[in-house]
């Protein structure tokens, strides 16, 4: 599958978001990620509603909104209201996975279900005809600059084999760590989504030039 990339505007200067935004979608960004934290599932209190609100008015690109929120349930609904195209739910932060993937659906959004560093490919499992994307983070979420964890990497491996066999149209995204260097080794093991926050918004050289690399870098 193509591979996408989804900069993760946590990293973006809050000050320019408008400006930051349009510097990624014209460099080509193919979606928005944003991290939604909610204080309690993570350790990080971040972005709501009224952000996506902002940045649904600043690109009509696929708003890809990361929900690290314990019992996310309640509030899918307004996300979805304020424009957000997929609405993706951990699977540690609800016993009712299967009914949430549904929820996201029945508002209209795509469905995600991510797993954190130590939840087994399994987890999974029997939701996957419910999601159309599966997210694996490659970090402790919570916080953006953090360093890859490459023992995520089976986990994609098998993730990748149980989607070609059972559900191929699903997106296999990868969030946490990712730059020019560890790309090449999510990709190999068949993540097809890449998220980025410090190496597209934080690149020395600007906006244009972190997404570019990334871009060399899965080609
Ligand atoms: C981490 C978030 C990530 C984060 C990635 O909890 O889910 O999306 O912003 O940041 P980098 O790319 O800097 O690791
Ligand atoms: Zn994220």
């Amino acid at each position: 599958m193509k591979p996408l990339f989804a900069p993760s505007i946590l990293s973006a200067d809050f000050t320019r978001l408008g400006e930051q935004i349009a510097a990624a979608v014209a460099a080509g960004a193919d979606w928005l990620h944003i991290d939604v934290m909610d204080g309690h599932f993570v350790p990080n209190l971040t972005l709501g509603t009224a952000i996506v609100v902002a940045a649904r008015r600043a690109t009509d690109r696929p708003l890809d909104v990361h929900l690290m929120v314990q019992h996310p349930e309640p509030l899918l609904e307004a996300f979805a209201r304020a424009g957000a195209d997929l609405l993706t739910v951990h699977v540690e932060a609800t016993p009712h996975i299967h009914r949430a993937l549904q929820q996201i659906h029945a508002l209209g959004c795509k469905a995600g279900v991510a797993l954190n560093p130590g939840t087994p490919a399994e987890a999974v499992f029997p939701v996957l005809h419910l999601a159309d994307l599966v997210l694996v983070m490659s970090v402790n979420p919570g916080f953006s600059g953090q360093a890859f964890l490459p023992e995520v990497l089976p986990k994609v491996r098998a993730l990748r084999s149980r989607l070609d066999e059972q559900h191929p149209k699903a997106r296999l995204e990868i969030d946490g760590g990712i730059n020019a260097q560890t790309l090449p080794q999510a990709r190999a093991a068949g993540a097809d989504v890449f998220v980025a926050a410090s190496a597209i918004f934080h690149h020395p050289e600007g906006i244009a030039a972190g997404l570019a690399a990334l871009q060399k870098a899965a080609a």
